[in-house]
């Protein structure tokens, strides 16, 4: 039954893709579908690749699961897809000024971020999580906002890990959050005992503490959050389009296959 609507569904788009096929595009980066993208025929996603699985630089090109998932959707959609690499905290503003399409960076929705873009469906979870060193005193989330704690965590700058622990930890008076452009830079941190701990997603928080050694993750999570892709409120056909085609490219189980390659299940 599944089988049979995503065929439908697939038979429908190659006729509205053929359909208008020959139909020229204008210079303002319109495309066939009647949407607009930043650069014509394309389609630009905006990223921060220091956050493997998602994201991450191998043999110079951005790789991950983010990559592969707005590959598929810019197929769907007949664009080629580019991929700009930043800081994240660079990501929203690309996005607002049109300089990107898509923002696809294990980007967490928040309120305060749905107020500057609008985001897709979620495509995946995460939960932030809290890296020591082995044998810390640090034994918990608790303990970090305990009596008379004052800690020094290290986070990457403008993440939901920043603005969680400033809230709950800075603000409070049970330490201080020293904000690094990468998620791995924190880690090093963590390793060379400026900071107590790391607090990340878990994802990146794995595939962190494999590559350094007598560091570990705590088993008590911190928050869970759902991931989307960001895009610019001014430009709601792309948003009909790109969300429309993430529904169904997770409703035909494209998107679980995608994240299978990279996240295995405990
Ligand atoms: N999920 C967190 C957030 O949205 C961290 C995302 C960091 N992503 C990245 N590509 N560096 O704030």
């Amino acid at each position: 039954m599944k089988k049979l609507f995503a065929l439908s569904l697939a038979m429908v788009m190659l006729i509205s893709l053929t359909g208008c096929g020959s139909t020229p595009s204008n210079d303002n980066g319109e495309n066939q579908n009647g949407f607009s993208t930043a650069v014509k025929g394309k389609l630009t996603m905006a990223t921060n690749a220091a956050f493997p699985p998602y994201e991450y630089i191998e043999g110079g090109q951005v790789a991950g699961i983010d990559a592969e998932i707005a590959a598929a959707i810019a197929e769907k959609l007949g664009l080629e897809l580019q991929i700009d690499d930043m800081e994240f905290d660079s990501i929203t503003e690309a996005i607002k000024g049109g300089k990107a399409d898509i923002g696809l960076a294990g980007m967490t929705v928040t309120p305060d971020r749905q107020e500057e873009v609008d985001f897709t469906v979620s495509y995946a979870t995460g939960v932030q999580v809290v890296i020591v060193k082995e044998g810390s005193a640090i034994t918990s989330v608790a303990d970090l906002f305990k009596e008379g704690a004052s800690h020094v965590v290290g986070v990457q700058r403008n993440t939901t890990g920043d603005i969680l622990t400033t809230g709950d930890i800075e603000e409070k008076g049970f330490g201080t959050i020293d904000r690094y452009s990468k998620g791995a830079e924190a880690v090093q941190a963590l390793k060379t005992g400026k900071v107590d701990c790391v607090v990340i997603d878990s994802e990146p928080a794995k595939a962190f503490v494999a590559e350094v050694e007598g560091l570990k993750i705590l088993e008590t999570e911190y928050v869970n959050e759902d991931y989307a892709a960001a895009m610019s409120k001014t430009n709601p056909e792309l948003y009909e389009a790109v969300n429309q085609t993430l529904q169904d490219l997770i409703a035909d189980g494209t998107i679980q296959k995608i994240i299978d390659k990279y996240i295995s299940v405990e």
